[in-house]
């Protein structure tokens, strides 16, 4: 289990200059936020802030935002997030550069531009990060999403500062690598069966039935004898048949597959499992004490796509389990937007955070901040 260091007044207070770095990667329409409702990454970064400045604490906020690959891309300014962020905090937040940081920094709340503007983030430069070390005294960090990452604001730069986990790095770890009371559910979905198979081999021992949907189970019904609709315009990979016959044979009766699919008016793609799969897996739910789910279990973007993913997470809110946690950014905008995420004891922030430490990686932004 880790154990990771957090900070107390003894480590920050009146006048200390924190370096934070959050996650406030969220997709932006037209330059503006969507996020709402309180399961959001901005939403989940907000009481650490608020946390540093009832301290006392000075704080430049850290985020990347997108791709741009060490350059400046000005559709990629964290300007409509430091916005969304002086709203919600009720105070001026103004967006610096480097530079101007470098020269001086008198407020108490500022944000840097997106730190991926530098090449030196993504290479964990050591240049880098003292010179992001140089605007503060202390480092916490609460980006979740990006512990993954061997960046030179997630990693680097913890080590050139007292650093410090936030409050939603650790309960993100606590949710995720808890004990969970048995049986336990283990539910995937999405696209692809080899990135659920790291997930599969880490959790083994830890869950007791496995539920496939999304395109993830089709490999997994053709492993288990099952015809395919002959009209689908691509079959399962050998490669991933092959593997699917790996993991059924591993897991044999824990697997519980779908017994219906859904496919689009041409019958050409599968887009949802259908009715009679998720009264399977609502018994399945009903009968479980806790969960992990990552990945929809039909392509959500698709009308057609949303109905079990949706039918899931109210058996979920019905069954009160004692712990239910769900991560992957597509199933969980989706069941934002359809205000189903009440029946989860923890919403992850993470994507590739979550799978990354499922699986059973260390990763570099936790190792960091852990009490060894
Ligand atoms: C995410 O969106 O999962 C995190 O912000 C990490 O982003 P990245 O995959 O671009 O590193």
């Amino acid at each position: 289990m880790y154990k990771l260091r957090t900070w107390t007044k003894n480590d920050i207070g009146a006048g200390t200059r924190v370096l934070l770095r959050i996650d406030a990667n969220v997709p932006l329409r037209d330059g503006v936020v969507t996020e709402a409702g309180k399961f959001g990454r901005l939403e989940a970064s907000l009481p650490e802030i608020r946390r540093l400045l009832a301290a006392g604490a000075s704080v430049v906020l850290v985020t990347h935002l997108g791709d741009p690959a060490g350059k400046a891309v000005k559709k990629l300014s964290v300007k409509p997030l430091a916005g969304w962020y002086a709203k919600r905090l009720e105070r001026r937040i103004a967006v610096k550069t480097l530079p101007e940081l470098e020269r001086s920094n008198r407020a108490q709340v500022v944000m840097l531009e997106n730190v991926r503007f530098f090449p030196g983030e993504e290479l964990n430069d050591a240049a880098f990060a003292a010179r992001l070390a140089s605007l503060a005294d202390v480092y916490v960090d609460n980006a979740f999403g990006v512990t993954h990452r061997a960046h030179a604001s997630v990693r680097a730069v913890a080590r050139l500062l007292p650093s410090f986990a936030g409050e939603l790095v650790v309960r993100e770890v606590g949710a995720l690598l808890g004990r969970r009371k048995r049986p336990t559910l283990l539910i995937l979905g999405g696209a692809k069966l080899s990135t659920k198979l790291p997930i599969l081999n880490n959790l083994d021992g830890e869950v007791d039935d496995v539920l496939v949907g999304g395109a993830t189970c089709l490999p997994l019904l053709v492993a288990a004898g099952l015809e395919l609709p002959s009209t689908l315009k691509a079959m399962p990979e050998r490669a991933d048949v092959l593997l699917a016959r790996r993991i059924t044979k591993r897991f044999g009766r824990r697997l519980i597959l779908p017994r219906d699919l859904v496919l689009d008016e041409t019958g050409a793609r599968v887009v949802d499992v259908g009715p009679e799969t998720i009264s399977d897996f609502c018994f399945a739910v009903q009968g479980a004490k806790s969960l992990i789910w990552n990945g929809p279990l039909g392509i959500v973007e698709e009308a057609g796509g949303q109905s079990s993913t949706k039918k899931l997470a109210a058996c979920i809110k019905r069954a009160r389990l004692s712990s239910a946690v769900v991560g992957g950014g597509d199933s969980i905008d989706y069941l934002a937007s359809q205000k189903l995420l009440g029946g989860f004891t923890h919403v992850s922030t993470g994507g590739g955070a979550m799978l990354a430490l499922l699986s059973g990686e260390k990763l570099p932004g936790l190792e960091v901040l852990r009490v060894k």
